[in-house]
């Protein structure tokens, strides 16, 4: 079933076309990667998914509802978790306080009960132990676990990942990028996955003699469909 479909959308900065037409569907848990060079504009298409950005024309449609005239708040609250780029933590609160702001995205908002879900530390026990300490404390990867774990307080039914793996050491990259998957298998929540460079695909030595396609295809061994995305490239994956 679609969750997610984008039609014709078209975003611009100033005068500065960035999107293009783009079409794209999401359906209900499946994982789909967005891959393109630097300033093609993944961040943009994001951010224009979650609101943070007013696209000039075009349709977002979610779980069945038009998210166009919803601010981003709402957006969350109707099921998109949104983990941007750069992680965007906030540094004085400790790991504890930033994983209760993501109540926020629920749909009562923080409310009374402010417990942090189990299936949380299941994917990153390292947060249980750090709960006390500040958020700016923990290395990038530490901070992008985090992230992810604060999206997922909100309890998403899409997540939106933007680049998780950037400038993170690569021991914490196959955490992570095993933790998305549980995400998607285990929770069944869908996923818009940005990943430009794609470390935790290369580092698996017998792709390494392949395309980057076939890598990619490789790599997550399900049914790969590639649409036209009109200026992004974009492959999907049924991890069922
Ligand atoms: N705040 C901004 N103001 C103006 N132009 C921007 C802004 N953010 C990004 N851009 C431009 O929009 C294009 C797409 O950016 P972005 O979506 O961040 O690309 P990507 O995430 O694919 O690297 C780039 O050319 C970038 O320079
Ligand atoms: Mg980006």
């Amino acid at each position: 079933m679609e969750q997610l479909e984008i039609r014709a959308l078209n975003t611009y900065y100033g005068e500065s076309h960035i999107l293009r037409d783009v079409d794209l569907t999401v359906n209900s848990g499946e994982m789909v990667c967005l891959i393109g060079r630097n300033g093609v504009g993944k961040t943009t298409l994001l951010k224009s998914i979650i609101g943070l950005l007013k696209p000039r024309s075009g349709q977002i449609n979610f779980a069945e509802q038009c998210l166009d005239r919803q601010p981003p708040h709402q957006r969350a609250r109707a099921g998109v978790g949104y983990v941007p780029q750069g992680r965007e933590i906030i540094p004085q609160l400790t790991v504890e306080e930033n994983l209760l702001l993501g109540l926020e995205a629920r749909p009562g908002g923080m409310g009374r009960q402010k417990r942090i879900d189990p299936f949380v530390y299941e994917l990153f026990p390292i947060l249980r132990d750090f709960l006390p300490r500040k958020g700016g404390d923990l290395s990038g990867g530490q901070q992008q676990q985090l992230a992810i774990a604060r999206a997922l307080m909100g309890k998403p039914s899409l997540l939106l990942l933007d680049e998780p793996t950037e400038g993170i050491q690569p021991n914490i990259v196959q955490d992570i990028e095993q933790a998305v998957r549980r995400i998607s298998r285990e929770q069944g929540i869908s996923v818009l996955l940005v990943e430009q460079h794609l470390h935790f695909v290369r580092q698996a030595d017998r792709y390494s003699q392949q395309s980057l396609l076939e890598l990619i295809f490789a790599h997550f061994k399900g049914k790969p469909r590639l649409t036209n995305g009109t200026i992004l490239g974009i492959l999907m994956f049924d991890l069922s």
